[in-house]
């Protein structure tokens, strides 16, 4: 194999590495990232024996999926060349997820008990996110493994009737990141505080 080819094929894998890497999910005009976590709790609700809302279909638009809003977020960027005068704005708009109503999908607590079998870690990704409400989902975890580090726009996080257990807590990096937070329903669940201090909004027990 001549040196032309070498090239050819390094660029090749180069490109195969890096499309693997950022999953493409059609019809979805989220960003990767955000995409793929809305297909990881829609799979993690079918692996929960739990039925998905009927609009949460692969294909649609995910930001039509009921309880999922999204905004959209425009950033200007300006840039000017020593040659010129002029200063170009580039205007890029992509869309975001700023509200998640995923609430009661192991409702009614009737036996059998569903219980959404979830990594809450998946909501980290949605830096955008404001509302957060996924009460009555009977996730039986640790509150310490609710990693909502670095959503410094969440404003109202709703985790009512989740058995939930204290753990150690939510990690003191996920909680002072949380710097937007207004409201925080922590009833049903098996926590007994403290709470770190410092914070002011509306917390119910
Ligand atoms: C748009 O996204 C940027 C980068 O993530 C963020 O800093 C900015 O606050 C966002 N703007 C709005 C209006 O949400
Ligand atoms: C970018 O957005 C700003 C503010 O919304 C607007 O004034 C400007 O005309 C836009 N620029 C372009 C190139 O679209
Ligand atoms: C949850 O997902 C994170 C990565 O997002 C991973 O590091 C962690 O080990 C997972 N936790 C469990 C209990 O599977
Ligand atoms: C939190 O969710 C529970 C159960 O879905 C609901 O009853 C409660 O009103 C919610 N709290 C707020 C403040 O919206």
């Amino acid at each position: 194999m001549g040196n032309g080819m070498w090239v050819v094929a390094v660029f090749v894998s180069c490109c195969c590495l890096f499309t693997s890497l950022q999953p493409v999910i059609s019809g979805c005009l989220l960003d990767g990232e955000e995409a793929a976590a809305l297909h990881t709790l829609k799979a993690s609700l079918l692996h929960s024996d739990i039925n998905p809302p009927s609009s949460w279909v692969e294909g649609n638009d995910c930001c039509s999926w009921e309880g999922v809003g999204c905004s959209s977020n425009t950033t200007t960027t300006t840039s000017s060349s020593t040659t010129s005068t002029t200063i170009d704005t580039t205007n890029t708009s992509r869309r975001v997820v700023e509200a998640l109503h995923l609430s009661r999908f192991a409702w009614p607590y009737t036996y059998p008990l569903k219980q959404w079998h979830l990594n809450l870690s998946v909501f980290k990704v949605f830096h955008e996110l404001r509302h957060l409400d996924v009460s009555g989902n009977n996730f039986r975890r640790s509150l310490e493994s609710l990693d909502i580090t670095g959503l410094r726009k969440l404003e109202h996080l709703n985790l009512s009737y989740n058995a939930l257990e204290e753990g150690r807590g939510i990690p003191t990096s996920s909680w002072t990141s949380l710097s937007s937070l207004r409201f925080l329903d922590l009833s049903w669940n098996r926590i007994s505080g403290p709470f770190p201090s410092g914070k002011k909004f509306c917390i119910h027990l």
